[in-house]
């Protein structure tokens, strides 16, 4: 009799612990999954560009603005998907980032001076005006990668 209560009590606390702890795990992939997604999209935009820089596509002005203005629209939101503790072994983020969010979030400005400036490059039709443009755009998300992304 009292064992069958210390096991149903020992039952009790086991689903207790572990309930909360698998909650947690599903937030923390749901908010890392929501991360790479919209990287997913913000580096799709800059493989379309690059594919036109380095020739491999045909320039296409408006194709090439489309994807600017939709990289230039990412780079506002990848700042916002990085809660504390969004971290698991999926996860490519550096642990330190957090700690150094006033840096971070310099990266973060530099990407959004650059892609903003990309799409006024991306205006003039003119593909030697671009290529600079791009080049900067993509140096300042190599910047924070090689910071604070893991290879
Ligand atoms: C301020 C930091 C920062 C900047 C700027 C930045 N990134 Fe990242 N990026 C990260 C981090 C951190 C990860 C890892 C995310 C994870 O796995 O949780 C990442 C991951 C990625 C991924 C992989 C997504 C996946 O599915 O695993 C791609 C693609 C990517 N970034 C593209 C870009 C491009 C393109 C730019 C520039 C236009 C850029 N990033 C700018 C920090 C940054």
């Amino acid at each position: 009799m009292k064992n069958r209560f210390l096991c149903g009590v020992l039952a009790f606390v086991l689903v207790g612990l572990s309930l909360p702890v698998s909650a947690q795990d599903a937030r923390v992939a749901g908010q890392v999954k929501l991360r790479q997604s919209a990287y997913t999209v913000l580096g799709a935009q800059m493989g379309i560009m690059a594919g036109m820089v380095q020739g491999r596509a045909p320039y296409d002005a408006k194709a090439f603005q489309v994807a600017a203005d939709r990289a230039a629209f990412m780079a506002t939101v990848v700042p916002d998907v990085f809660p504390a503790g969004s971290m698991n072994p999926s996860s490519k983020a550096k642990a330190e980032l957090w700690n150094n969010a006033a840096e971070f979030q310099k990266l973060m400005k530099d990407m959004q001076t650059r892609t903003a400036a990309l799409v006024t490059a991306a205006k003039s039709g003119n593909l030697e005006t671009i290529k600079p443009a791009f080049g900067a755009t993509g140096a300042s998300c190599k910047a924070c990668h090689d910071k604070y992304k893991a290879d």
